[in-house]
């Protein structure tokens, strides 16, 4: 079996980066993280990744005078290292319609709500106040507009009396951790694919295992 190379992009701690190199590390996985990549040279998540033996490099987006030049450099690391696809993993820097048209079809992001709702930041504090009984995490292709693209998979979780945006987070990380794996996988394996701006998912596969239960 040929593995996508994958390039996990971040800016922090992490935890996803984790998720997907441990669900790479099974043999019949269908993609190996060929590089971790930060815009935040004292990430967290860097040191994480080098423990694990995986190439790691940091671009730091203040050391560039614009936003074009600091994406050009991402993208010559990406292209000489052969990275077929990218995940953004907690990666905080808005992306040009230059860089996310390069790599359209190619590059994917976890986002934690369940998009088309609360797009942006603060995503739980706004949950909680709109009074929304029921939240989650969603893995999307990456178009220009923020938060927006093709759904390939989501995750929800009730929303409890007394949840504040710490337990809520918390509570929806242990989802996005078993989702961001799952949905690169579909990807990686064909049973998901892009068929004029939407996922399309093989015969075989139940479309409803996108939706990833959390009981
Ligand atoms: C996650 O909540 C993810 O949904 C969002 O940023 C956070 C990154 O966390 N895009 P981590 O760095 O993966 O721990």
């Amino acid at each position: 079996m040929s593995r996508r190379r994958v390039a996990i992009l971040i800016s922090g701690r992490g935890s996803n980066m984790a998720s997907l190199m441990e669900a790479a590390r099974a043999p019949d996985y269908p993609a190996e993280i060929a590089l971790v990549l930060s815009n935040r040279p004292d990430a967290e998540g860097l040191e994480r990744a080098r423990a694990a033996g995986i190439e790691t490099l940091a671009i730091d987006h203040k050391a560039h005078a614009s936003r074009e030049s600091f994406e050009q450099a991402l993208d010559s690391a990406l292209r000489e290292r052969g990275i077929e696809f990218i995940c953004l993993a907690g990666f905080m820097r808005v992306l040009t319609d230059w860089f996310v048209e390069s790599w359209a079809g190619r590059m994917i992001n976890i986002h934690p709500s369940l998009l088309p709702l609360f797009r942006g930041i603060h995503t739980h504090r706004r949950a909680l106040e709109e009074g929304v009984l029921v939240h989650g995490c969603t893995v999307h292709f990456v178009v220009p507009e923020l938060d927006a693209g093709p759904i390939v998979a989501q995750a929800a979780v009730p929303v409890v009396p007394g949840d504040t945006e710490e337990s809520l987070a918390k509570r929806i990380l242990v989802q996005e951790h078993l989702l961001y794996p799952k949905a690169l996988d579909l990807i990686c394996s064909g049973r998901a694919r892009l068929e004029a701006g939407r996922v399309v998912f093989s015969e075989e596969w139940d479309a409803g295992g996108a939706l990833h239960s959390p009981h």
